[in-house]
């Protein structure tokens, strides 16, 4: 079990000024805020980053969403992360995520769904080293 998770606030919820509140209820629920960056992913960026996505059909979709607005990229830690962390945002289908969840509350579709956060601690060190320097970090 790792401490670690990595997570973006997408381009539809930064847009909807939901950055803020979602900060509030991420550092509320424990987790220690260890980097974080606004920034924009190219199309290119975006197209590495869901790379293990490539086949799916919806990839092209995400790609070009993911590229479309700036969004906040942020490592976390806190015991069990990853686990923690997907409790918190909920489903990926924010109609199927829990009361609650920050899917819930501010995501609109499976396609724009406000938050993205790590799904194992594999991904989690990738997604990681992806955005941040070890100097990055604190
Ligand atoms: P994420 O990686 O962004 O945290 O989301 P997730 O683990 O809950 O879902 P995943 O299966 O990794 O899918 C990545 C993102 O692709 C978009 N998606 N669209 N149209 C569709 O059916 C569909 N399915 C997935 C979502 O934006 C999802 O977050
Ligand atoms: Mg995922």
């Amino acid at each position: 079990m790792s401490n670690q998770t990595f997570t973006m606030i997408k381009p539809d919820a930064v847009k909807n000024g939901y950055s803020g509140i979602i900060l509030d209820r991420i550092i509320k629920a424990g987790f220690h805020i260890s980097a974080m960056k606004l920034t924009r992913l190219t199309p290119e960026k975006a197209g590495e980053f869901y790379a293990i996505h490539k086949e799916r059909p919806f990839y092209q979709e995400l790609v070009s969403f993911m590229s479309s607005g700036p969004i906040i990229a942020a490592i976390l830690i806190k015991e069990n992360a990853v686990e923690e962390f997907r409790d918190l945002i909920g489903a990926t289908d924010p109609s199927k995520a829990s009361e609650g969840t920050i899917r819930k509350l501010y995501a609109g579709s499976v396609g724009e769904n406000a938050i993205h956060g790590s799904d194992s601690d594999a991904n989690a060190q990738f997604e990681s080293n992806f955005f941040f320097t070890d100097q990055e970090r604190f």
